[in-house]
């Protein structure tokens, strides 16, 4: 979900819902705002995009002091009603919040019984009661008051017209942000929607809040004793709005795919050794002996940073031969694992914000493991909870489908891999064979996407099919399951990764001329019994794109080739992920769908 807020000299409803429509990659099944002018508070909100919000009603709205939501539906479905902003009943408080209140229900059976009806299904609604039913003196102690009823995460923004010139926030597992302009604030939950006003801002810490009038913010913590002065500023970042735009390009995502040699480039600046044929990544502060102590690595991560953590995990072990292996954040956390002093953990995200990554680390912090963070977003809660990492450098990434930051997770991991490799047995010949191959990457993926045409023309084709598999094995399964999310989450069709030796074992029977396969097929050890596999498939009926190397010999197959550049073996899942990103853009493309936002998904989910 987004949260929005503004304070000023300007109407706020149309700076709102600016600022929600760029923040609409968070959350985009309904969409509201509450602006506080001379005749009180006014909410309107709805189920659908914020332009469907945005009609007719800047005019309708006036007011200089105002907030705003885009939601992911969490408690109840998506409806007019379960819409933030949410009031105490008599549109004296309106309240926005991410996260979840976990204890909500006890406090809606007590609002109950106190009869007060509540009229939507959400969590939140509790709050600006509790907000409207505090007797304190203060908006500030008002709202303290009511978080100190609730258990669970928020990032919220608070509104009360008995107080007309502040806004009130607060910060406990999900971002708020606020930002500074000239005689106006800002308050937003990710900068994207500040950029274009101030990029002057202030980042609220967990337990943090803040009470922002049009001149200025202070900032305070929820203590035993009362509200005590943290005395935050804000500081100037050094950002460019125009990354955050789409410019010229017709979605996020293919501007995004397209950015890729260039991120690629980024992360990799300063950061491999040549001399000494080797990683050079400061950011983990580890010396060579604890990187020598460490004697096995476990990567977390969710949805498409999980799937690169298997493609890094395979990394880790062929070049520094520790056991490594990739586990869903959300599950290993679950599961009451066992934590290692000697094992390297390795939380893996682009917002640096998923709830299901960050209690992972912190649980593994809990018991004493260490953790080092793969992020794209500087400052975001993992990077401020690990150990030690790697910023991703890919810029700001705005299409829900992860494509430039997963790239460059994958070379995080390719220079973790050879840090690690070199400190034990890989030899400078090997460092120096996989530093040339590195550097050599951002062309070779320029040369992938010089091929778009072709690959829109098979993505169109496998756009008609209702279902598909898609098959790796070793280092291409992971490069498999990636591209079976990529394609389910844009194109709404069934797509299912499978292990190219596995199928025999139960998903032949599915095999038909209506099921196609998109095979990883490199030119690798195993690429003999690869092409046996696919024979297999092509008996039944089943077409085939095979994604592979120039002159692999695929024995008279009846297949579709996609070809990428060869690179050194280990590094070759990234090289051969891009034409999936491809296909599966354009299938999505083709049947019509919202690229960017595809249906019930949320750039950062940021609930359990
Ligand atoms: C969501 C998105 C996925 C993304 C995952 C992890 O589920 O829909 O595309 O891969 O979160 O996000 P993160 O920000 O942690 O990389």
């Amino acid at each position: 979900c987004g949260i929005v807020g503004y304070l000023g000299t300007h109407q706020a409803a149309p700076l709102l819902l600016e600022g929600l429509g760029r923040l609409e990659h968070r959350g985009y099944d309904s969409a509201g705002v509450a602006v506080l002018g001379p005749s009180g508070i006014k909410v309107a909100k709805r189920a659908g995009r914020v332009r469907d919000l945005s009609e007719g009603l800047p005019k309708r709205f006036a007011g200089k002091a105002g907030i705003g939501h885009t939601r992911w539906a969490t408690h109840g479905p998506a409806n007019d009603v379960n819409a933030h902003p949410h009031t105490d009943g008599k549109d004296r408080v309106a309240v926005v919040h991410n996260g979840i209140i976990d204890n909500a229900a006890a406090l809606r059976e007590e609002l109950h019984e106190a009869g007060i009806s509540l009229v939507s299904d959400t969590d939140t609604e509790v709050l600006a009661h509790l907000v409207a039913g505090s007797d304190a003196d203060t908006l500030e102690r008002k709202v303290a008051e009511a978080l100190g009823r609730i258990e669970g995460t928020y990032g919220i923004a608070v509104m009360h017209v008995d107080f007309p010139d502040r806004i009130v926030v607060a910060r406990n597992g999900s971002p708020l942000i606020i930002g500074v302009g000239d005689k106006e604030m800002h308050v937003a939950s990710d900068l994207a929607a500040l950029v274009r006003y101030t990029t002057t801002v202030a980042h609220l810490d967990d337990g943090e809040m803040a009470t922002i009038t049009a001149s200025g913010f202070t900032t305070y913590r929820l203590e035993a004793t009362g509200l005590a002065a943290t005395n935050r500023r804000a500081k100037t970042l050094d950002v460019d709005p125009d990354a955050y735009d789409a410019g010229e390009h017709e979605s996020f995502m293919h501007k995004e795919i397209l950015e890729q040699p260039a991120a690629a480039e980024r992360v990799m600046r300063g950061r491999l050794n040549d001399r000494f044929a080797t990683g050079h990544l400061g950011g983990l502060n580890l010396d060579a002996r604890e990187l020598r102590a460490i004697r096995r690595v476990k990567v977390l991560g969710c949805g498409s940073a999980y799937y690169v953590g298997e493609m890094g995990a395979t990394l880790i072990e062929e070049l520094a031969r520790i056991p490594a292996s990739a586990e869903a954040a959300s599950e290993f956390r679950y599961r009451n694992p066992i934590i290692e002093p000697d094992t390297l953990y390795v939380a893996v995200s682009q917002s640096g914000e998923t709830i299901d990554t960050l209690l992972a680390v912190q649980e593994i912090r809990r018991k004493g493991g260490r953790v080092i963070g793969l992020v794209n977003v500087v400052g975001s809660a993992i990077a401020r909870e690990v150990d030690g990492g790697i910023y991703l450098h890919a810029g700001p990434e705005v299409a829900v489908a992860s494509t430039k930051a997963l790239t460059n997770m994958f070379l995080g991991f390719a220079m973790l891999a050879l840090q690690l490799g070199r400190v034990r047995d890989l030899s400078i010949a090997d460092g120096r064979r996989l530093i040339a191959g590195l550097n050599a990457l951002p062309g070779k993926i320029e040369q992938v996407l010089a091929t778009e045409e072709r690959l829109e023309a098979i993505a169109e084709r496998l756009a008609a099919a209702e279902s598909l598999f898609f098959v790796g094995r070793v280092r291409g399964f992971p490069v498999a399951r990636e591209g079976a999310q990529k394609f389910k989450e844009i194109s709404y069709r069934h797509a299912e990764a499978y292990q190219t030796s596995e199928l025999k074992h139960g998903p032949l029977a599915l095999i038909s001329p209506a099921v196609p396969t998109v095979a990883i097929v490199p030119d690798d050890e195993l690429v003999e019994r690869n092409v046996a596999a696919l024979h297999e498939i092509a008996a039944r009926g089943g077409p085939l794109v095979v994604v592979t190397h120039d002159d692999v010999e695929l024995q008279g197959l009846d297949a579709e080739r996609v070809v990428v550049p060869r690179t050194e073996r280990e590094l070759d899942p990234i090289l051969l992920t891009i034409p999936l990103q491809l296909l599966a853009y354009h299938a999505a493309k083709h049947l019509g769908h919202d690229i960017d936002k595809p249906r019930n998904l949320a750039k950062s989910v940021t609930v359990e």
